[in-house]
Formats: C-alpha cells, structure tokens, sequence
C-alpha cells in the first residue's frame, strides 16, 4: 500500500521517499496549445500515478532536453497527445514529455526487484513489454512492436516532479555521477554506441573516418568522444567556427561549416543536367573539405545522420564505398529523396538505428566507466525555463552538448 499526503509540494520540495503526494506540477502538452515550444509547453497541476505491477514512480531530480520534446511540442509528424493511452495507461488528454530522467525512487509496483524506495536512479527512455513474442523469443527488443520511447510515445516523462516508468528503465547509478550527468547520457549516448558498434559488418575500426552531423549537440558530442576512444578519427560537421574549434576540444580531427556549402538537401534529377552538375561539384568541394579535415584523403567508413532530409543525399556521396550511412532522426525532415547510384554502384548501406535495448543501455555503462567518458552537458535550465529550453533547441541555439532542466535536485552546479 502506498502512502500518500494531500500536501502540493513547490517545485524543488519533495516529502520523505515512500510517500505520494496526490497532485504535482508538471509541464504539459494539450492538443490545443500545440505549436513552437515556447508556447505550446503549459505549467499545471495533474495527480501523481500510480505504478502497475512492474512500474516504478520517480522524484525527478534532473531531466535532460531531448528533441522528441521538440516534435512533440509541434505536433509534427504526430500529435503524441491524441496518441497517448495506446498502450497500457489510461488516456489522459494531457501529455507529459522528457524521455531521460535522474532521480529518487518513491514508490514500486508489486513485482519490481531491481530497485527501491530510496534508490537514486538514472531513468532511460526505451519501453516494451517483456512477454512480448519478438522479445521472449531473444530478438532485439528495439524491434519488438511494443517498443516506444517513454515521454514521447508514452506518457508520464520526466517533465514533472514524479514520473512513471518501467523497471526495466531505471538503473542505480553511481555516487559520483552528478544529477544532471545522471539524466543526460541515456539518449545521446546508447544510440550514439549503438550506431558504432552495433551493425555487424560496418562496425567501428582503428583508423576509420567518421562523418559526425551537429559535433556540438547531444548525438554529436558524444558521438566525437565515442568514436575517439574506439581509434576511429572524428570529423564533425557544424554551423559556425565557433562550434567546430568546441568539437576539437572534444577530440575531432577536424570539422568542416556546412554553412560554407549551399548545396544541401536533393540534388537535381536528369531532366536538370546543368543544375546537377552544379549539386555534384559543391558536394563534391563538401567531399574534399571533409578529407582536409580528417587529415588524410580517406572517405568516412561511417556516417552518423540525424539532420536528415537536408543532408542525406551527400551524406550517401561521401561514404567509403562498402561503409554505412546510420541514421537515428530526421531533424530537417524525414521526407528525402537521394541518388540511388550513389549507394548501390559503391556498395553502401543506409541503417536505420533507433534508440537501443537494456543490453545496450548496460553496454554503454560499462564502457563509460572502463573509459572515464562523459556526456557534454551544456545549459542547465530551472524549472520555469523549461519552455525556453526546447524552444532554444529547435532553433538550433543550444550547444555544448546536452541541454539539462533542473527539477527537485538541490545541488546548485555551475551552469
Ligand atoms: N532514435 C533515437 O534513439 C534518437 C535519440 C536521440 C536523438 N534522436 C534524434 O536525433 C536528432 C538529433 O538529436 P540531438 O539530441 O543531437 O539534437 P541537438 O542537440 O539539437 O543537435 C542537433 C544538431 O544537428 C545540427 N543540425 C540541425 N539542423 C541541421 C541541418 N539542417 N543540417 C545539418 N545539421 C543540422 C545542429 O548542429 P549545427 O547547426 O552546428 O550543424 C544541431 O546542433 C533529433 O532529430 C532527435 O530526435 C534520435
């Protein structure tokens, strides 16, 4: 039996661990405030759940900005509050969003083992459901149909004081690892990993290039780091100088400012040969600046593509012939048309790469700590600035990594 109290505690104040207030702020989403994130994220007061059998209910002491908060504010491509109650929760006609959260354990549904109250966990933002075929039958559980991301795809992410999980999400975390570091590798970091070492054939090795979209932000910080550490050599892409001398100190051998090249996006089909010949010459020039960066005439084994639409088509031009195109969003648009010559004439692959598992997730851990890396955090922003926030994300203001809200935690960190 849980216990709750009726107090409505102010942001940053939290009752002892075990008991449940009634009510909580939190910042929600409704269909009719959809829109940019400045306004569409709205302040008010909603219960606190209850766990099922395998749920566990979270003080939020830090949650990590992540683009799915983005989409969701805009209602592109989907509307998540219309969405929300498809899987096992009841349908709300609010929405809360934050797929990486740090904090307290306060209360565990009947059948949780691996963590109680009192536990400071780190909460991941991959759900499914364990007795799932696909997953009890020891395939990727990314790839189960009941595969979601928490705070995106399913409600009551960290963007409150209290929010609710599955067991298999929360992991204890080391003392040492900060509030805010606690909530800002899950993401980046795992799929980052993943689309390195995961697909057999074109995983990382000594030596490789690989082709790092957006140096600065979450993906690609970590990703540089990542792919340092396994002996690759990193070139990032970014918008401004400032940004690639940030991506030097985080270990790439160079970058290239994709602001320099106007060719982004698709190139022009056979009915335009002048226009394509133009296309292919300044991606071509893109080609190059990339090998200067790298230090070596050398065409990246790997590509890690998030910006999509925008800049997939050179993305496919670049690649080592028998190398991968791995892509994990779309933040330009998922809608792309690309030059199929250039994939099946140089053997490439284009691999989608989509969140990771609790191995993954585990994995990365390990590796974390045998190789003393960290995510790059960048802004931590308070409570009420939470809008602010994303809105600062979707116009590409933030850098430095991961973007951070402070919730209940009290540690006063420099910012
Ligand atoms: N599937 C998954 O598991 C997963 C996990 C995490 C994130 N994602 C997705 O991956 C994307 C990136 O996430 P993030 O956390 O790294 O975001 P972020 O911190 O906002 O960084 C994204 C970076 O992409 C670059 N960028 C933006 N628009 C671009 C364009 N049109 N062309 C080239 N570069 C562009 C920007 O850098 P410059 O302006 O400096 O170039 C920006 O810093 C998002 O769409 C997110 O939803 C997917």
């Amino acid at each position: 039996m849980i216990k709750r109290t009726d107090k409505l505690y102010p942001v940053g104040e939290l009752p002892e661990p075990g008991v449940l207030p009634e009510r909580m702020y939190a910042w929600t989403l409704r269909t009719e405030n959809l829109g940019e994130p400045k306004n569409a994220f709205r302040e008010e007061i909603v219960p606190v759940p209850e766990p099922a059998r395998n749920e566990v209910i979270v003080a939020n002491l830090c949650a990590s900005v992540n683009y799915n908060g983005v989409w969701a504010a805009l209602g592109k491509p989907k509307n998540v509050v219309a969405g929300n109650g498809s899987y096992s929760d009841k349908k709300e006609d609010f929405h809360i969003c934050g797929s990486e959260a740090s904090g307290i354990v306060y209360a565990v549904g009947e059948d949780v083992k691996s963590v109680k109250v009192g536990d400071r966990v780190t909460v991941s933002g991959g759900q499914f459901d364990p007795d799932c075929p696909v997953v009890r039958s020891g395939a990727d559980p990314v790839n189960s149909p009941t595969y979601r991301v928490w705070g995106y795809e399913a409600n009551w992410g960290g963007y409150a004081q209290f929010c609710k999980a599955m067991e298999m999400q929360c992991h204890k975390i080391p003392d040492t690892m900060s509030d805010e570091e606690a909530s800002a590798f899950a993401s980046a970091g795992v799929v980052a990993y993943r689309m390195l070492t995961h697909w057999e054939g074109n995983r990382i090795k000594k030596g490789d290039v690989v082709l790092i979209y957006g140096g600065t932000g979450g993906i690609g910080s970590i990703a540089i780091e990542i792919t340092k550490e396994l002996g690759g050599i990193p070139v990032a892409v970014v918008s401004s100088d400032e940004r690639g001398e940030l991506c030097k100190k985080l270990g790439a051998a160079g970058y290239v400012n994709r602001k320099k090249f106007s060719h982004w996006g698709t190139p022009p089909d056979y009915t335009s040969p002048e226009q394509q010949k133009k296309w292919l010459s300044e991606a071509t020039k893109f080609r190059m600046a990339v090998y200067r960066a790298a230090g070596k005439k050398q065409a990246p084994a790997i590509v890690i593509e998030h910006p999509g639409a925008d800049t997939i088509p050179t993305s496919l031009l670049v690649c080592a012939n028998n190398g991968m195109v791995v892509l994990c969003g779309a933040t330009s648009s998922y809608w792309a048309s690309i030059d199929l010559r250039f994939l099946w004439i140089g053997q490439k692959r284009i691999q989608g790469c989509h969140s990771g598992s609790e191995e993954d997730f585990i994995r990365y851990m390990d590796f974390m700590s045998e190789h003393g890396i960290k995510q790059p955090i960048g802004h931590v922003y308070s409570w009420s600035e939470l809008p602010e926030a994303h809105q600062a994300a979707y116009e590409d203001r933030a850098f430095h990594g991961k973007s951070v809200i402070r919730i209940c935690s009290r540690k006063e960190e420099k910012t």
